[in-house]
């Protein structure tokens, strides 16, 4: 493979991550952190994920020093010079990465890629102040990069075709599994997901189950690994929660994802989940959750989470998102589904699903439970959903 010059900004736990990747397949990297305090931490947590590297057989420790001595962290910008490729991770924050690209567009070569590892502004917004656009993308990193495998490539409408192809085929030899996404609110993770999160809410707010229920559902019923409580805590309420808002504005509030009034007051009162202490759950006074074992109960549950996550799925197919098969790779590879969404309604039945949704529309006459098209399509046709 050719040795790339790659430069990360932002070295918090998304460029720190990225870096050590870019070193370990072969390139010369320079993190970059307009703070000093940061370079500071990332370099002994980079340090730290090669010794576990080392000690989990994954890595020689030769390797993981060679790794160690590729990354120069740096404060000054103008070390990237030279670059063939800059991932752009600072803080999710539009004119702060606006203003970044636009220097950075005076100190790099015409060929150099300038990526972002946005996870919820629009690229094209990021990168509208550089006079060359083409070559602007958005390589959407999953935490923690050294271990999640899904990258999200995303072109905007300026993106040259082979930047995205080089994209791919750079992403596919670090070892990644990336997929194309269109530039819109989410992408495809953190569009599909959502009413993993919001249903879920609202299931607790009506007072149908608890959180140790409804977790419990989504695990035992769903074969989810985390259920969606103990994953909200997990990534944090004002992490979570803010991404919910971001695509709820983005999508001109359309009621699908509408953000819940429990997890507003949980960010609201810094009851963040796992680094707080507090979230759903009490972790620093944990105590045996009960949740209840009415199979029927377990199981309208999982039915209702499971007919909007599918919902989600066929409308992002049907508005061209992602391919079917990049939409099912992104659920497994960026979240650990069990199975993609759409394979798994062909298996449970995409008439089923689409009798759960109507059931929730009428009852509710609430437009957040409105069918896909697409859904309703494959119903009429006594068909399946592509998943590839
Ligand atoms: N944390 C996640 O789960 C996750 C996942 C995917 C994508 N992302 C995205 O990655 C980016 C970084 O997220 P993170 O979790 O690593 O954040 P973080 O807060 O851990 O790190 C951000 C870093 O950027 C630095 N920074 C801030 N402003 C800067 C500037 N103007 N110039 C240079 N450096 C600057 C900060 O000092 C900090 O070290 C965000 O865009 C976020 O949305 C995060």
């Amino acid at each position: 493979m050719n040795q790339l010059k790659i430069s990360v900004a932002g070295a918090g736990a998304m460029g720190a991550g990225i870096a050590q990747v870019a070193a370990t397949y072969g390139h010369q990297v320079t993190l970059y952190d307009s703070f000093q305090a940061a370079l500071d931490k990332a370099k002994p947590a980079v340090r730290k994920s090669l010794d576990k590297a080392v000690e989990k057989n994954k890595l020689t420790a030769e390797k993981a020093d060679a790794v160690m001595s590729a990354i120069r962290f740096t404060s000054d910008l103008n070390d990237i010079s030279g670059s063939d490729l800059f991932i752009e991770a600072i803080i999710e924050q539009i004119e702060a990465k606006q203003n970044l690209f636009y220097e950075v567009e005076k100190l790099v070569s015409d060929q150099c890629i300038l990526a972002t590892n946005t996870s919820s502004l629009p690229v094209i917004a990021i990168g509208s102040n550089c006079k060359n656009q083409e070559r602007i993308i958005g390589l959407h990193f999953f935490n923690p990069p050294v271990l999640m495998q899904l990258v999200e490539v995303i072109p905007t409408f300026n993106t040259k075709a082979a930047i995205t192809e080089s994209c791919k085929t750079l992403m596919k030899n670090w070892g990644k599994v990336p997929v194309i996404a269109k530039d819109t609110p989410g992408f495809i993770v953190n569009r599909i997901a959502r009413p993993y999160y919001g249903e879920a809410l609202r299931i607790y707010e009506e007072g149908i189950a608890g959180f140790e229920t409804i977790d419990h559902a989504m695990k035992s019923v769903g074969g989810f690994k985390m259920g969606p409580f103990e994953l909200m805590d997990f990534i944090g309420n004002d992490i979570n929660y803010k991404v919910t808002e971001t695509v709820f504005g983005q999508m001109f509030y359309d009621p699908r994802y509408k953000p819940s009034i429990t997890q507003k007051r949980l960010f609201e009162g810094k009851l963040y989940g796992r680094k707080t202490g507090k979230g759903y759950y009490n972790y620093a006074n944990p105590s045996e959750p009960k949740p209840s074992n009415d199979e029927a109960l377990l199981q309208s549950i999982f039915d209702r989470i499971f007919a909007m996550l599918v919902n989600e799925a066929a409308d992002a197919l049907m508005m061209q998102i992602a391919s079917a098969e990049d939409i099912e790779l992104a659920m497994t590879k960026g979240v650990n589904y069990p199975m993609g969404l759409l394979q798994w309604a062909n298996t449970t039945g995409p008439e089923k699903v689409l009798a759960t949704l109507q059931h929730l529309f009428e009852w509710y006459g609430e437009d957040r439970y409105r069918p896909s098209p697409l859904l309703k399509r494959v119903v009429a046709d006594k068909t399946l959903f592509k998943t590839r």
